[in-house]
């Protein structure tokens, strides 16, 4: 009984290597996992069923789906001693890192970005005197992870004239974002999570003070600020002054106070501005978590 099993198992085996693949075969992981913006290699080794074989050789990549998807990558090697001269892929972030003729297709991707998130299949194509060719059904998922980062953080006048606070952060795995600073009691947050992004808002601003944004995932956490200020202006108008401590959406910051001034054109939007400026000298944005801490210091300390 067992020994039968076994041998219908082997013969299975044997059938479905011989139908299948004729010596041809591609090695390639399920999955690769990168980080955003770093440089990511995308693995490919195949068998084929040639003693030898010195002809043009094609190595091509292909995205979304086997054998019509797009191809991203194309190199082509007319002899075994020709380097294999890219024809797709040109001036791009894709590069051949495998040497063909050793069966190994490895393809280099430079500064992914979220765009990169798809699956990817290898193809050899053999011609000249003899034609073949064989591609990857599988193919490769490259999973893109992501340390938290803050894309926006701004104060907001709704209809009915009271503030609320948004901060948007990005990360994979999806961040968990957290306000902290001088909450009154009816202040409620509401999360709106899509794509690698999140979006907490903290409603009902009334206190003045520093309110901080934190968002945090396994890779590490990232902190924007923003300062909330009201003034009572002698005719009942209120005055509003809010300094940006969103390193990394410097630019939004200095188009909101730029727009706050326009709108108030005060001593008080001056300040503002100069304290603005300094910000933007004090914070490069490669530096973002690191210097925010002792920026936020500084601004406190002139405030
Ligand atoms: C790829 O092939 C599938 C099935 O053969 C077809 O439905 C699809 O439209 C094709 N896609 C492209 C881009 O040609
Ligand atoms: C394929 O080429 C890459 C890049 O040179 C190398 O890191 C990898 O080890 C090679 N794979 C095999 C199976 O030789
Ligand atoms: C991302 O892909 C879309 C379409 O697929 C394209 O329009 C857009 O320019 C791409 N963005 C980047 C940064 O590559
Ligand atoms: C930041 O958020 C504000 C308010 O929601 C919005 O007006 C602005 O366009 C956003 N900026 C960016 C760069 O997303
Ligand atoms: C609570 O929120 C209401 C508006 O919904 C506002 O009128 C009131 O001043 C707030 N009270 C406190 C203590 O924050």
């Amino acid at each position: 009984m067992g020994s039968r099993g076994f041998f219908l198992l082997c013969l299975l085996c044997i059938v479905k290597k011989g139908i299948s693949s004729k010596g041809w075969s591609m090695h390639v992981p399920a999955e690769v996992t990168s980080e955003i913006g770093k440089t990511v290699a995308l693995p490919c080794t195949f068998t084929h069923p040639h003693s030898t074989y010195d002809k043009t050789l094609t190595a091509i990549w292909r995205v979304k789906e086997p054998y019509n998807g797009t191809v991203i990558f194309k190199c082509i090697a007319h002899s075994s001693s020709d380097v294999c001269r890219t024809t797709v892929g040109l001036k791009n972030r894709y590069k051949l890192l495998g040497n063909p003729r050793q069966n190994n297709l490895s393809l280099q991707i430079d500064h992914v970005s979220w765009n990169d998130s798809n699956r990817y299949f290898c193809r050899v194509e053999f011609s000249g005197d003899l034609h073949d060719k064989y591609e990857s059904r599988m193919g490769i998922r490259l999973h893109l992870i992501a340390p938290p980062r803050i894309v926006n953080i701004s104060v907001q006048m709704d209809q009915d004239h009271a503030f609320h606070a948004k901060c948007t952060a990005e990360g994979e795995p999806l961040p968990t974002v957290t306000w902290a600073g001088p909450l009154s009691d009816n202040a409620t947050s509401v999360s709106r999570p899509t794509a690698h992004h999140i979006t907490k808002e903290l409603q009902h601003l009334v206190l003045d003070g520093k309110y901080t944004c934190t968002a945090a995932n396994s890779l590490g956490h990232a902190e924007g600020a923003v300062y909330f200020y009201k003034f009572k202006a002698g005719s009942g108008s209120w005055i509003l002054i809010l300094l940006f401590v969103a390193l990394g959406i410097k630019l939004l910051a200095l188009v909101v106070i730029l727009g706050i001034g326009a709108f108030w054109k005060g001593d008080k939007f001056m300040a503002t501005t100069t304290l603005s400026r300094q910000q933007r000298q004090e914070s490069p944005y490669e530096n973002f978590s690191r210097s925010i801490s002792s920026v936020s210091r500084s601004l406190a300390e002139r405030i």
